[in-house]
């Protein structure tokens, strides 16, 4: 793992877009997995802008999103769809039809994983996945437990989840109960992770997530099989790692 700690926010933020840039630089057809979260927000604002500069262009590229909500419309401005279509695509070079949200709204959301994982073993595997970090150590919708799913699939979120993204909606019931994601299995399958943190309240959850031990208890501990992983945090989410 390749970690680097930053004290300047727009640093923390260029690095990560320079990482996207270059790969879209060797290979514009490269696909790219991606998250939604406040984590990514400064990230697709500086993709925005260099590609507003003509440093970088999306027009080839295919992505494929982690996960999305259960039941919200997908014009509702917290569904995921909605979020990357405002933070990342409608201002962007891409084709609309290259991006690949999980449909939440699916008549057999089962089915819907399937499909997913189907499109992504047939297309895939994505030249790099970016990740946000829960504080109970998940990635994508992938909870903390006894056992974790490989592949795409429903999940109901636990209360802290609920409770971290209730900032996001009205109040904390119209935060919905599922969500589908990709499971951890096909996370690792991407060739290579980019995993952003921010903020000293995750501080506890890096620790765990890098230097703790590889346990389903925290997700993100799976990401230290992976052999190729950058970890971008600020000082804060670092503060715990010697
Ligand atoms: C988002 C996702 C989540 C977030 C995580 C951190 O697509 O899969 O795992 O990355 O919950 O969220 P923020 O960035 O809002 O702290």
């Amino acid at each position: 793992m390749n970690i680097f700690t930053f004290k300047d926010e727009e640093q923390f933020v260029q690095t990560g877009a320079n990482l996207i840039s270059a790969l879209l630089h060797t290979n514009p057809r490269a696909k790219l997995g991606l998250a939604t979260g406040s984590t990514p927000i400064g990230l697709y604002n500086k993709l925005i802008e260099m590609n507003r500069q003509g440093l970088v262009s999306f027009a080839q590229t295919t992505t494929y999103n982690l996960d999305e909500y259960v039941g919200l419309p997908e014009n509702h401005p917290e569904s995921y769809r909605a979020f990357m279509n405002e933070k990342l695509f409608n201002h962007v070079d891409i084709n609309i039809e290259n991006t690949h949200v999980p449909n939440g709204n699916a008549a057999d959301p089962e089915e819907e994983c399937r499909n997913y994982d189907n499109m992504l073993e047939q297309f895939g595997p994505v030249d790099l996945q970016l990740l946000g970090l829960g504080h109970n150590g998940h990635i994508g919708f992938n909870e903390p437990g006894e056992s974790l799913n490989g592949g795409t699939h429903v999940v109901e979120l636990q209360e802290k989840t609920r409770n971290a993204n209730a900032r996001f909606f009205p109040s904390l019931d119209d935060v919905p109960t599922h969500a589908i994601t990709m499971g951890v299995a096909t996370i690792l399958k991407a060739r290579q992770i980019l995993l952003l943190v921010r903020g000293e309240d995750k501080a506890e959850a890096v620790k765990r997530a890098l230097k703790g031990p590889i346990t389903t208890d925290c997700p993100a501990s799976l990401l230290q099989c992976h052999p190729n992983v950058v970890v971008l945090l600020d000082q804060g989410a670092g503060s715990l790692l010697v």
